[in-house]
């Protein structure tokens, strides 16, 4: 027993959870995800792993990305990144859904599935029914030589190391890497955009990891706001475009380990419906880094605050202090491009789940219910 225990901890790298091991690892998980995947001068991408000539690339007419729970959401930041870098039309799919509604698969249509484990049923199946349709089937994955990295046709394996606690992060994190190098190389291959542009993302995701660092460093402040907020038995998380997305992963990590109801919504819809649920104190976590949606949601900020809700406030360094007016509490997270940010501002929200979970006493690497692998239907 004894033996066990210890190795156990080694295995922790002296933190308390694999979950916050994990959450810390991510700079490195960055730079294994990027390393010798830009040239040397740093204004191409480089994936010699994909087999598609340039003929085929171009002839991609549409891109279906299918995958679950964490993996889904990194998809829902691929479709934003690969239409506004490649102009390639995308819809992300959950894979339970994806099987059952014959979708229109033809041979010029990039299948792209996402499993950290690259085992789960639904994916799997949806990347053989893809196949079965005649589509390439690109694997964005954790583990060589999973079930999804040998069925399918090119995969970009995203290295960030094992990952043992049932929340998703650091897979999640690499896997927005691996979109952003994707739709890189779409973009170059296709020439949507030229090397100037490709040059300028490539240097800011250098930068992320330290940015990552800088983040991880404030996280004394996170575990406060997760200890008052741990206290409330319901909170949304809201958000515009790429925050939408983001705010859907903060929600997922919150309900799996805290087990506190949350929902994420789309900003813009608040006043369909999920506004009724808004009363004095409800606590809110609002997500304000996309620059052309900035106003946007700072209006919707004021619905929620006009109604009683305590928000937190997450946006980048520039919008500090505008953003600052309009919520009770603020985490400033780094500049970086606005198509770049999810990949910053994920992090607090990691942080405070785990913080929260931690606060109410549970079993933050083995939350209840759930399964780090799926592997049946
Ligand atoms: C399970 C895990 C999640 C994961 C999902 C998809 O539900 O608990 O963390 O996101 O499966 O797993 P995959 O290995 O395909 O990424």
């Amino acid at each position: 027993f004894r033996v066990d225990w210890d190795l156990i901890t080694a295995e922790k790298s002296g933190f308390d959870h694999f979950m916050l091991k994990e959450i810390h690892e991510q700079p490195k998980a960055y730079r294994d995800t990027m390393r010798g995947r830009i040239s040397d001068d740093s204004r191409k991408v480089v994936l010699p792993e994909i087999g598609m000539t340039h003929e085929q690339i171009k002839g991609i007419n549409r891109v279906h990305i299918v995958a679950c729970g964490t993996a889904y959401h990194a998809g829902l930041i691929g479709k934003t990144v690969i239409e506004s870098l490649a102009r390639i039309p995308v819809e992300t799919d959950v894979a339970s859904e994806y099987r059952y509604r014959n979708p229109i698969i033809t041979p010029d249509t990039l299948v792209i599935v996402v499993s950290q484990s690259g085992e789960t049923a639904d994916t799997l199946a949806a990347l053989r029914e893809a196949k079965r349709c005649g589509a390439r089937v690109l694997a964005i994955t954790n583990v060589v030589g999973s079930s999804v990295a040998r069925e399918a046709d090119d995969v970009i394996t995203t290295w960030a190391g094992p990952e043992i606690a049932v929340a998703s992060t650091k897979a999640y994190t690499s896997q927005l890497v691996a979109f952003y190098l994707l739709g890189l190389y779409l973009a170059q291959t296709i020439g949507t955009r030229d090397e100037e542009f490709i040059a300028g993302v490539l240097g800011a995701m250098n930068e992320l990891p330290e940015q990552v660092e800088l983040i991880l460093e404030q996280s004394e402040v996170l575990k406060k706001i997760a200890e008052s907020m741990a206290k409330h038995s319901s909170l949304f998380f809201i958000g515009r475009g790429l925050d939408w997305g983001v705010a859907q992963e903060g929600s997922l990590k919150l309900k799996e380990i805290s087990y506190i109801h949350s929902e994420a919504y789309a900003a813009g819809e608040l006043k369909h419906g999920t506004l009724a649920l808004i009363e004095e104190g409800t606590p809110v976590i609002a997500l304000v880094t996309q620059e052309d949606l900035y106003e946007k949601t700072l209006s919707n900020i004021k619905e929620v605050t006009a109604r009683g809700a305590y928000v937190l406030g997450v946006t980048n360094q520039n919008n500090q202090l505008e953003v600052g007016k309009s919520v009770d509490e603020l985490f400033a997270i780094p500049n970086t491009l606005p198509l770049l940010t999810p990949a910053l501002s994920v992090v607090p929200l990691q942080l405070i789940s785990y913080y929260a979970s931690l606060a109410l006493g549970h079993d933050v690497d083995k939350p209840r219910n759930l399964a780090k692998s799926v592997t049946v239907e």
